[in-house]
């Protein structure tokens, strides 16, 4: 089995991107010299070429788009920009021709008249060639993020990318040294960023309420037990494949996202080193084994070894601040993000909600909570929050990134997002799965920014520019 592995591996690194669509689980590590090119990868010194962290490329009057995968989550986006002054949906691609029909039908009932591209899998590469797109939207299954979003920017796109924007090392690397080459922006959308919630903390963080920040802690706690295993949830049940292929914290990003926000990571202090450790796993082959007794279609998933329940990691900053990370998607337990945000004046947690904070031993109550989230409520939730909540998109955080990254593209701003954040939010999946595989050792965390990252300007929750973009609702 091995040898049959060690051959794909040879053969999809041969042919490119065509097998990778065939198997997208061709760059996991396995064995120890595969380890240690991952460690190689990490430790990997670099010059950076061009800064885009605070880059504003030229404005753009029509934000003119084409999406790629309109599943779920595909379908979401295509609604939210439809719902955005300044822009053009001008292509819509995915394998299955009902989910683009749909998402047509859609838009076309708002005057847009998108180009289709259906059913073949590298059919996307004639969406990302055309010459009339400025922004393309990636919303597949996690193996093609990276490889569509380096052929975008080399076509000249700025892309919008699901999360996480890489799997691996390599792919995030990819990722910087593409942008950076292209003067293209590279967004990972981490909508969570967005959450009303997690934008009050980043303010509040901003006015000194929490003194200096000491220590966030951050969670993808998600029982998708019912998801992974369904046969119509995800596309040929893509995400189940991703959790006996790899080990480690596989989806960090929506409670680490706002949590380097808070804390200015590559903006003033840069993540140093992890360590991490899993459970071993004691419901998804378990699972398996019932279905299978009931049903041959899952017989497939019997004896695989699946990722570990739990995950945790835990990671140095270079200004001695901590953060932890956990992942959990097979467990009966609430939704958590855990959004911890520890400092020397003031602690904010969010889960379980309500949300609260402290600045000494009890949490304030529910009236002090209104009082502070009417004093330090960000600007873009002040302009933009009721409408975003009616479009809705877990709550609106969905909208509100849309609409913020449409009107920075339009006012020629710098995205709240750039690749670094992209490559790094990400890389956690694979640095951790090093950690895990070597008994939980620390590996250094890549500076993506190449030092920039001392003088990268933090992200502008003031809203100090912009806001001119209207909502079509
Ligand atoms: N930010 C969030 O809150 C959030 C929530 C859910 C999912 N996601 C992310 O969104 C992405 C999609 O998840 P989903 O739930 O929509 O999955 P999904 O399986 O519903 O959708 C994926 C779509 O990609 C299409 N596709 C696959 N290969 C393709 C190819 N080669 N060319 C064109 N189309 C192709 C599939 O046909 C499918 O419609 C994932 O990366 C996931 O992690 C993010």
């Amino acid at each position: 089995m091995e040898n049959n592995r060690r051959n794909f591996l040879k053969a999809a690194s041969a042919t490119g991107l065509g097998l990778m669509a065939a198997n997208p689980f061709s760059a996991y590590a396995q064995t120890p010299d595969e380890w240690a090119q991952v460690h190689q990868q990490a430790t990997r010194p670099r010059v950076q070429k061009f800064n885009m962290s605070g880059y504003a490329a030229p404005k753009l009057e029509t934000v003119r788009v084409g999406f790629i995968g309109i599943g779920n989550r595909g379908m979401g986006a295509v609604e939210r920009m439809n719902k955005i002054e300044g822009v053009e949906i001008k292509a819509l691609c995915d394998l299955r021709a009902e989910r683009v029909d749909k998402a047509k039908k859609l838009v076309e009932a708002s005057g847009h008249r998108p180009d289709t591209y259906i059913g073949t899998p590298e059919i996307w590469k004639k969406l990302a060639e055309r010459t009339d797109l400025d922004l393309i939207y990636i919303l597949t299954p996690w193996a093609f993020h990276t490889p569509m979003a380096v052929f975008s920017m080399e076509h000249g796109k700025h892309v919008c990318v699901e999360v996480p924007a890489a799997k691996t090392i390599e792919e995030a690397w990819k990722l910087v040294e593409t942008s950076e080459r292209t003067k293209k922006h590279c967004m990972m959308v981490e909508n969570c960023c967005y959450d009303f919630s997690e934008l009050l903390t980043l303010n509040l963080a901003r006015n000194g309420f929490f003194g200096e920040i000491v220590h966030g802690e951050a969670a993808y706690i998600h029982n998708l037990q019912d998801y992974v295993f369904s046969k119509n949830h995800f596309y040929q049940l893509w995400e189940l494949h991703e959790m006996y292929q790899r080990q480690g914290n596989l989806y960090p990003t929506h409670g680490l996202g706002p949590i380097c926000q808070v804390m200015n990571i590559n903006r003033g202090d840069k993540m140093e080193y992890l360590t991490s450790m899993s459970s071993n796993d004691f419901v998804l082959g378990n699972l398996a084994k019932e279905l299978a007794a009931k049903d041959d279609f899952y017989k497939p998933y019997v004896g695989k070894s699946f990722n570990g329940n739990m995950s945790t990691t835990t990671i140095k900053t270079n200004k001695g601040r901590t953060i932890m990370v956990q992942y959990d998607v097979s467990s009966p337990r609430p939704y958590s993000r855990i959004q911890l945000v520890s400092g020397t004046k003031a602690v904010g947690l969010k889960y379980p909600e309500p949300a609260r904070y402290s600045t000494g031993h009890e949490w304030m109550s529910a009236e002090e909570y209104k009082a502070l989230e009417q004093k330090y409520l960000p600007p873009i939730v002040k302009k933009m929050g009721e409408v975003a909540k009616n479009v809705g998109g877990h709550g609106g955080m969905d909208f509100l990134m849309d609409w913020r990254t449409v009107d920075c593209l339009r006012n020629g701003l710098p995205l709240d997002q750039d690749v670094y954040d992209a490559a790094l939010w990400s890389c956690i999946a694979p640095l951790s799965g090093w950690s895990v595989a070597n008994r939980s050792n620390s590996i250094d965390v890549p500076d993506f920014t190449g030092g920039s990252w001392k003088n990268n300007a933090p992200v502008d929750i003031s809203m100090t520019k912009g806001g001119t973009t209207k909502a079509k609702v």
